[in-house]
């Protein structure tokens, strides 16, 4: 079976085609992080209309690098949500009509599902059931993992998600946007042990998160300090292993909790080389073993789209005839295809 996948939830176009025989046959992704950047920060509107402008050409690429054309594709899978509803909106609705020109089954996507799932991309991937981690820009979950769609949340940050974290803190140090992979970056030249940083939520049992105290923290030390690149450098270290130490603190928890062995890390935060170390480190010493997308999958990507997509229409599912998108849509109301 293959499958065309379409991701169009916030600042990334992405389109990939999957072949359950072949593999990925073939991705592209354009970002729209320039025509943000001034801003700071995602604008609905602007991304909304670049994905407009961008889908197509991206699709017909992605034919080219694959070798294939519309008529081998045997159906489509889009980002349904959670997202911008007007950017969700562009790669459901085209994706929707591609599918209904071609005679075909749509599939709408939750994007944090296939995020959970691009792990199951590499040539290691992981059997199921379990541990899953998964940090992006708006969600920090840690989920029980037994199959696809069946999900059990075990914590989830009650405030910012770990990426939203650092990106505010990298935005008050005047780093480009988004931050998080400038503030690691800028964190391999601090020096350890000068800024102490709280590990929130760790003093008490339970598997939420929370990361805005933290941000909070990152602030009252950088203000005094602004331009004064080593000081920046020493707090983006401190900053970096109290998000880090926290996030494997609840990790190590919920692996004893549930007795899994196998612990995934994905969404962007997962790119995170000093997470991808530390958890590393924890699996090791607990005689598991860790699993992660390739860089370019952690973010967002089409791949991710096209493949959580073929699992669901190989098994059946399938969109009616509307165009419909979902920009809140809890990833606990999945179930099994
Ligand atoms: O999964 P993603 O591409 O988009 C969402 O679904 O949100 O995640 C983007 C987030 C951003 O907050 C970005 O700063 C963060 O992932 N990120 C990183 C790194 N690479 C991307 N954060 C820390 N270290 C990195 N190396
Ligand atoms: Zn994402």
């Amino acid at each position: 079976m293959r499958v065309l996948g379409i991701e169009s939830s916030c600042d990334e176009t992405g389109v990939a085609i999957y072949d359950s025989e072949r593999g990925l046959m073939a991705h592209t992704l354009y970002s729209q992080i320039a025509l943000h950047a001034e801003y700071g920060g995602v604008v609905p509107e602007l991304a909304s209309r670049d994905h407009v402008r961008k889908t197509l050409p991206l699709i017909r690429e992605c034919f080219d690098q694959a070798g294939c054309d519309a008529a081998s594709i045997d159906g489509v899978a889009f980002t349904a949500g959670p997202g911008l509803v007007g950017a969700l909106l562009v790669g459901a609705a085209i994706g929707r009509s591609m599918a209904f020109a071609w005679g075909v089954p749509a599939i709408g996507v939750h994007h944090m599902e296939g995020h959970l799932l691009a792990p199951l991309l590499e040539d290691e991937q992981p059997d199921f059931p379990f541990l899953a981690l998964l940090v992006s820009g708006g969600h920090t979950l840690l989920v029980d993992v037994e199959g696809v769609g069946r999900y059990r949340i075990l914590g989830e940050s009650i405030d910012d998600a770990a990426g939203e974290a650092f990106d505010k803190t990298a935005k008050i140090m005047g780093l480009p946007y988004p931050g998080g992979p400038h503030l690691a970056r800028l964190a391999e030249r601090g020096r350890p042990g000068l800024y102490a940083f709280p590990r929130p939520m760790c003093d008490r049992p339970g598997l939420d998160f929370s990361f805005s105290g933290l941000k909070t923290h990152a602030a009252t030390a950088i203000r005094p300090r602004l331009g004064d690149d080593q000081a920046m450098a020493d707090i983006a270290l401190a900053f970096q292993e109290a998000v880090v130490d926290t996030l494997a603190i609840k990790c190590k928890r919920a692996l004893k909790a549930t007795g899994r062995k196998r612990l995934v890390i994905a969404g962007g935060v997962s790119a995170n080389a000093h997470l991808r170390e530390q958890l590393k480190t924890l699996m090791d010493s607990l005689n598991g073993r860790v699993y992660y997308p390739r860089p370019e999958f952690c973010t967002d990507n089409g791949a991710m789209i096209a493949y959580a997509g073929w699992q669901r229409l190989k098994a059946g599912a399938a969109e009616g005839p509307g165009i419909t998108v979902r920009p809140r849509w809890p990833i606990a109301e999945l179930s099994a295809p």
